[in-house]
């Protein structure tokens, strides 16, 4: 066990290390934040004179390969997590990454194998796992209330992008165009996916799944023009789990509602449980549990422990869960040992289940997985 603090470099200074990242580390008083790194310099500066962080770097060659950093987080765009993550790996450093680490399953696998093989812990952005109310069900399953898994119904839905005017990131611009390309179910659909496998305990035996383009031209970010963009902006698939429970998974970001529009629902032999993440009055997220002789639905009080320190219902989600995410990471790299929940191997088998739902749409057919079988 460690008991020195843990010093952090965060590459990416945008949106998200403002909102989740940054908040994150800072409240957790086992890390500093080291160095804060953007290629858009001043950005890194801005972001660094916010938080009271020492150095803002514009090369992240040279902070992956600092000694006296312990973690890398990286909050870059999606087509660059690979490269850094593999490079902090082999520096020797914890790496929490943003999802996808890769589109291909398999270079994330390798890389949480090369983690491993390196005694280092990986952790991926799945926010929703640490909100409190998915915390709390876990633990109720954890003590039976549920039992036998039957069904699990997964949402993770918001109208961020019904608009087309409001300019689209990540999305590559330059591909072609002709056939659907996956965007909802990679970046929606992976965090939703990760809640079901975590909650039924078992991964699918296969899948079967559509894809839809609703709004066919929309602003692209990296251009600011109006283009035709073919990609999937809504995605429902089924899947069938290795330990008989079935599932469903829907994602979209042009259907009407709140952030962050997740919802979990567990159906068991012993009591369902509904998670909504979905921002409603000020409060972030309701959890409500039934058994089967009181089958109305109740709302259930969220405990405390299940909270950060200073956390409470009202506070933003963005904050409030990712906090969770940095104490549990913090705690898995004091403790040393095996425990890493959330890590690179969960992420692979998330994006296992993407690749194989996207050939379920082109190919018109159930999936089995795993894909290399
Ligand atoms: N887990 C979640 O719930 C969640 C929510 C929002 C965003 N995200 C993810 O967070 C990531 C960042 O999203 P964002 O909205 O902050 O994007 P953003 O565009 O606002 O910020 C990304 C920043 O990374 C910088 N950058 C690019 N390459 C870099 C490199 N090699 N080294 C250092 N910095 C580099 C860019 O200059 C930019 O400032 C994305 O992968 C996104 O999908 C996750």
């Amino acid at each position: 066990m460690r008991n020195s603090v843990l010093r952090i470099g965060v590459l990416g200074a945008g949106n998200w290390a403002r909102a989740a990242h940054l908040p994150g580390w800072r409240r957790d008083p086992r890390a500093e934040i080291a160095v804060i790194c953007d290629p858009e310099a001043a950005r890194a500066r801005d972001l660094a004179g916010q938080f009271a962080v020492p150095e803002a770097a514009a090369d992240w060659q040279d902070v992956v390969a600092r000694s006296d950093l312990d973690v890398i987080d990286i909050a870059t765009p999606s087509h660059t997590h690979l490269e850094l993550a593999r490079a902090a790996i082999e520096a020797g450093k914890h790496v929490l990454c943003e999802k996808p680490v890769a589109y291909d399953f398999r270079q994330t696998r390798d890389l949480a194998a090369l983690a491993r093989r390196r005694g280092l812990k990986t952790k991926l952005g799945f926010t929703f796992r640490y909100s409190p109310g998915v915390l709390y069900a876990r633990s109720l399953l954890d003590d039976g209330f549920v039992g036998r898994p039957f069904v699990f119904n997964g949402y993770e839905q918001n109208s961020q992008w019904l608009d087309p005017a409001v300019p689209l990131r990540q999305v590559d611009h330059t591909a072609d165009q002709t056939a659907l390309r996956t965007s909802s179910l990679e970046g929606y659909g992976a965090p939703i996916i990760d809640i079901g496998h975590w909650w039924v305990g078992a991964d699918y035996t296969r899948v079967v799944g559509t894809m839809r383009n609703f709004i066919p031209e929309r602003v692209v970010r990296a251009t600011g023009r109006t283009m035709r963009m073919n990609i999937d902006d809504g995605d429902i698939f089924i899947g069938e789990y290795v330990n008989g429970a079935i599932g469903s998974i829907q994602t979209s970001y042009v259907t009407i509602g709140n952030y962050p529009g997740v919802e979990a629902r567990l159906y068991g032999e012993r009591g369902a449980v509904i998670c909504r993440l979905v921002e409603e009055g000020g409060v972030a997220e309701t959890i409500r549990t039934a058994t089967p002789d009181a089958v109305e639905f109740n709302v259930r009080e969220i405990p405390q422990r299940f909270y950060p320190p200073g956390g409470h219902p009202r506070e933003s989600w963005r904050s409030l869960f990712y906090a969770n995410l940095i104490r549990d990471f913090i705690d898995e790299i004091r403790a040393g040992g095996t425990r890493n929940q959330g890590n690179f191997e969960d992420g692979a088998w998330v994006q296992e289940v993407i690749n194989a739902v996207e050939r379920s749409y082109r190919e018109a057919r159930w999936i089995s997985l795993p894909l290399e079988a």
